[in-house]
């Protein structure tokens, strides 16, 4: 008989706490799973009298997460601390160090320092999985490390925070602005009480950073990513990007183009039609275009006790079976330093929310900055007249070199009649 899997977990908060319940409600069914059983043998956390509705009776407790690493009978560590560095970083390498395999749920860690601990594990001859790090409960990195490997991919694009799809998703169906809805998220433990890494993209951008590496075999490569969030997203753009046949989202989009490869998340005008347009609320999406497979789409909870545990669980169980591949796919070794693409050079069509006073000459003006750096309109709306008041006017352009448009915006926005920041949002078709 093969011996049972002793498993170390530290953190024992929502996703934590999900997962101990989950091995203990499907022990059976794991274990005819993975040839054995999974014990949990230690656990650590911060405050060892909270009551967490587990019964810890018989696992050692530490105080020293990186201490459980090399002092627990487990041969796997689960990391479920969370932060890029600090204890979660200690006791990953500690692990490390000790021959100890690695589960983590921590998306900043792997996008901060993926590709040299990816190395690291490898060196110690363990692995290091991480299904929960990105979208929760979808299998994504199992989909691209394993059921898409024969593929090249092109792009990949998704939704992959909850919590601003959930706000922008609320603010169009119950027409209450930005800062409203996140109060009452808050309120109701949707967001976080600092929410700045939902909101403001950074989420996003660890998890797309992770899925940039699977797709394309390069080191993770945060840094290069651009980051924009929603908190300047106004009900005013909802209702245009409506009445032009379009919907807001907070894309995460990572490309191939000539120049090298875009890592991009930031509100995003897509189709009104399109699938990623009707996932609404919580709910996380990814859509992958590779070839020979062509589009595949991969859609559901993306965080929560129960899709993050139903993750970790199956990387505890790929442990237990003796399955295991290099971090991202390939060894370290092999993974290539990203050439980001620049900004710059992207072309696409773009979204322009203006503030002007309602006067004689704003439009000709307006057109002339944009005719001047090249861009071409494809539409122009304008809604109300108040003379000498300030109004709002949108427009949308045919596909322009991004710097003609950061060039046009600036010379937009140094007009006297311009009354605010040009709001610019990129439309993908
Ligand atoms: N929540 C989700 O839906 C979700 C989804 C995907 C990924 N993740 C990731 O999963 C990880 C955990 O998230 P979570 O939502 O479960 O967080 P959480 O509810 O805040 O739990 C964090 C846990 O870590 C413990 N902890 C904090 N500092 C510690 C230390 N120095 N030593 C030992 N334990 C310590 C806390 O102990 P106390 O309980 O004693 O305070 C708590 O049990 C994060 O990396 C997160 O990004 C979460």
């Amino acid at each position: 008989v093969t011996k049972p899997l002793k498993v170390a977990v530290a953190g024992l908060g929502t996703v934590g706490a999900g997962v101990l319940k989950l091995l203990r409600r499907n022990a059976g069914h794991l274990a005819a799973r993975c040839g054995r059983e999974i014990v949990v043998t230690a656990v650590s956390a911060r405050d060892r009298n909270r009551d967490r509705g587990l019964d810890l009776s018989g696992i050692e407790w530490f105080d020293d997460a990186a201490a459980m690493a090399s002092r627990a009978d487990a041969g796997v560590v689960v990391e479920l601390i969370g932060g890029s560095d600090g204890v979660a970083h200690d006791l990953v390498r500690e692990s490390f160090r000790v021959g100890r395999h690695v589960i983590t749920a921590n998306k900043a860690l792997l996008a901060e320092h993926g590709a040299p601990l990816a190395a690291a594990a490898e060196e110690a001859g363990v692995a290091l999985a991480y299904e929960a790090a990105v979208a929760g409960g979808i299998p994504i990195v199992k989909a691209l490390r394993e059921g898409l490997a024969a593929n090249e991919v092109n792009s990949l694009y998704g939704i992959l925070n909850g919590t601003s799809n959930y706000i922008l998703t609320e603010m169009r169906e119950s027409r209450r602005d930005f800062a409203d809805v996140l109060a009452d998220a808050q309120a109701a433990g949707y967001a976080e009480a600092d929410p700045s890494f939902d909101v403001d993209g950074v989420d996003a951008a660890h998890k797309l950073a992770i899925l940039t590496s699977l797709a394309f075999g390069t080191k993770t490569d945060f840094g290069s990513v651009l980051v924009e969030g929603i908190r300047n997203i106004s009900l005013q753009d909802i209702d245009f990007a409506e009445e032009l046949g379009y919907r807001i989202k907070l894309l995460a989009i990572a490309r191939r183009t000539p120049h090298g490869i875009e890592q991009r998340v930031h509100p995003t005008m897509v189709n009104r039609e399109a699938a990623i347009a009707r996932v609404e609320g919580v709910t996380n999406a990814v859509m992958v275009d590779a070839v020979p497979v062509s589009a595949t789409v991969y859609q559901g909870a993306g965080a929560g006790e129960g899709p993050t545990a139903s993750a970790v669980v199956a990387d505890i169980l790929d442990i237990a079976a003796g399955r295991r591949l290099p971090t991202f796919g390939v060894p370290a070794a092999q993974l290539v330093d990203l050439t980001p693409a620049d900004m710059d050079q992207h072309a696409g069509a773009y979204y322009v929310r203006l503030t002007v006073r309602d006067q004689p000459g704003v439009i000709a003006d307006v057109s002339a900055a944009l005719r001047d750096e090249n861009v071409s309109l494809e539409s122009m709306l304008q809604r109300g007249r108040s003379p000498d008041a300030a109004v709002p006017v949108v427009l949308t352009t045919h596909d322009t070199v991004e710097a003609a448009m950061k060039k046009a915006l600036a010379r937009i926005a140094s007009l006297d009649t311009v009354l605010e920041p040009p709001c610019m949002i990129r439309i993908e078709e």
